[in-house]
């Protein structure tokens, strides 16, 4: 079967260096002002030809480069993840801010956490008339709790386990959150101090 993204991959790619080089400068950029690297590792990603046609099918789209260029997203997606909320925001404005392309949507799953816990700021990016890409940015606990989540998905323990390991995932989720305000006091406080 040929690549659902067609002529196009090449220039995706070139199309995400980009965008992960901009984050680097903004990352960059904090880092120098604060002498605090607000990121603590960047992960990009061209979604795989294999999940990109599931997805059009879950969608009820057709399999094509259209669909997957202009009806999905998230083709492109760099997760960026921060040690402190604050940095989660802050990456987020200067994103925002960046003339190389328009916000096109954004969803703060950070205020307004899933129902079973997943918390993560999402913005869909496009780059001018061009490619989409989907940015989620996150803390170290947002991140660890989504991969496990992830993992967790996959595998299919009785519908009794099931519930049980659904709550006590909520249960970990809003710990985790519940941590990482505290974490952030703490940080608040020391730079108050200098
Ligand atoms: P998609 O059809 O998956 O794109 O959903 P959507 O368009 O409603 O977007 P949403 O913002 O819900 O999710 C986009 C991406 O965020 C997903 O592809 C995942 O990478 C991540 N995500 C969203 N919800 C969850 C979740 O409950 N658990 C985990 N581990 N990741 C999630
Ligand atoms: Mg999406």
């Amino acid at each position: 079967m040929d690549d659902i993204y067609g002529k196009h991959r090449a220039r995706m790619e070139l199309a995400l260096d980009k965008l992960v080089l901009c984050v680097k400068e903004l990352r960059q950029s904090i880092a120098s002002e604060s002498e605090f690297d607000p990121v603590e590792h960047i992960l990009a990603r061209i979604k795989s030809d294999e999940s990109m046609r599931d997805k059009c099918r879950r969608k009820g789209l057709p399999e094509t480069t259209e669909s997957a260029l202009t009806k999905i997203y998230d083709a492109l997606g760099v997760r960026v993840v921060c040690a402190f909320l604050s940095d989660v925001y802050a990456m987020r404005d200067l994103i925002a801010a960046c003339p190389d392309f328009e916000v096109v949507e954004e969803r703060d799953y950070i205020v307004n956490a899933k129902p079973n816990g997943y918390r993560s700021y999402h913005m869909i990016l496009r780059f001018q008339k061009g490619y989409y890409a989907e940015v989620q940015l996150r803390t170290i606990s947002m991140d660890t709790w989504a991969a496990l989540e992830h993992h967790l998905r996959y595998k299919k323990p009785n519908v009794r386990h099931q519930k049980l390991i659904a709550q006590e995932l909520k249960r970990c989720a809003d710990e985790l959150a519940s941590t990482d305000v505290s974490m952030q006091t703490i940080r608040d406080m020391l730079l108050s101090e200098n």
